[in-house]
């Protein structure tokens, strides 16, 4: 209970300082984002249901560099959400804050109504194993095979045996199309292939959201569509919470329930795919989409 109290005054603390209110009552902020959210996204809701992210006023500078501006989004449980936007937009650097691989500089972010924008480091750990990464050059171990790569954050993190670890990972890696690769190690398998690795990876720790950057830019373009096909059944199958950073426009229009652009680390527009790709509101939305077709 200490822990909870001294996050809350630490948050409050840093509201103070910079002038942020502090985060919104976490019923109030529901019934907020659902009014908002309601014609932006295909998720069906349910009544007085709360988001699984939220982020409300998420700023961060490095230096004098400013990268996210008063950023304020919500993800819904098993909701699809595409963020689309040129480089350099902050795109990455909000997963990361939402990972905790960032310190906001302010603002906040709750998953399940919990603040983890103030956590100490002690809860850190803990709160990361509700957020599952898939990064753009996979961040597999290499001297390890398919199989150790998938069973050893269970162990580790969530203090799996390892005999359920290992029939976890199977069955991630069966879903993916690898379990003849299991015993392979990175070096021997195809980018596309070690994606897949990875996204079992993360599959198999269970996380509340599961967060993607880009996660088919490094791929050669011919691997490209097994790892979309792999997603696309994550996301139409699973009933997994996911945010995905992707150039990929087919399978965002497919796909998504929601579609997010973003420029310079503010959110320009938001909404249906078919409303966003066919009638953006914005100038920016519409010049970015005519020049990446
Ligand atoms: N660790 C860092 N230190 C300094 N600047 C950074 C750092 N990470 C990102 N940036 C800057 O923040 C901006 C947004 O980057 P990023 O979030 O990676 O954009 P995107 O993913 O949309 O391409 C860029 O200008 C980038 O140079
Ligand atoms: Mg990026």
């Amino acid at each position: 209970m200490h822990g909870k109290r001294n996050l809350d005054l630490d948050v409050l603390h840093r509201a103070a300082k910079k002038d942020v209110p502090p985060a919104l009552d976490a019923d109030e902020a529901a019934r907020l984002g659902y009014e908002h959210d309601k014609v932006l996204s295909k998720h069906h809701f349910e009544t007085g249901e709360h988001p699984v992210v939220r982020i409300e006023h998420l700023e961060k500078s490095f230096g004098d560099t400013q990268v996210l501006r008063d950023v304020n989004l919500n993800v819904w449980n098993g909701e699809i959400v595409v963020v689309l936007g040129p480089s350099g937009s902050g795109k990455s650097t909000m997963l990361r804050c939402i990972n905790l691989l960032e310190t906001p500089t302010s603002g906040h972010i709750m998953i399940e109504d919990q603040e983890i924008t103030g956590a100490s480091k002690t809860n850190t750990a803990e709160l990361r194993r509700d957020l599952g990464m898939v990064f753009q050059q996979f961040n597999l171990f290499p001297h390890l095979s398919a199989k150790e790569n998938v069973v050893i954050g269970q162990m580790k993190v969530l203090g799996k045996s390892r005999k359920e670890a290992e029939e976890e990972a199977m069955k991630q890696l069966a879903v993916v199309g690898l379990a003849e690769r299991a015993d392979f190690k990175p070096p021997q398998l195809s980018g596309g292939q070690q994606q897949r690795v990875a996204i079992a990876r993360a599959v198999a720790m269970h996380p509340k959201v599961l967060l993607f950057d880009e996660p088919t830019s490094a791929l050669d373009p011919e691997l490209v569509r097994g790892v979309l096909a792999v997603m696309r059944d994550l996301a139409l199958n699973s009933g997994m919470t996911m945010v995905v950073v992707t150039h990929e426009m087919g399978f965002a229009r497919d796909v998504a329930d929601r579609v997010v652009f973003m420029e310079n680390g503010v959110v320009v527009e938001q909404g249906l795919p078919e409303d966003v790709f066919d009638h953006p509101k914005e100038d920016r939305t519409r010049e970015f989409l005519g020049s990446i077709k």
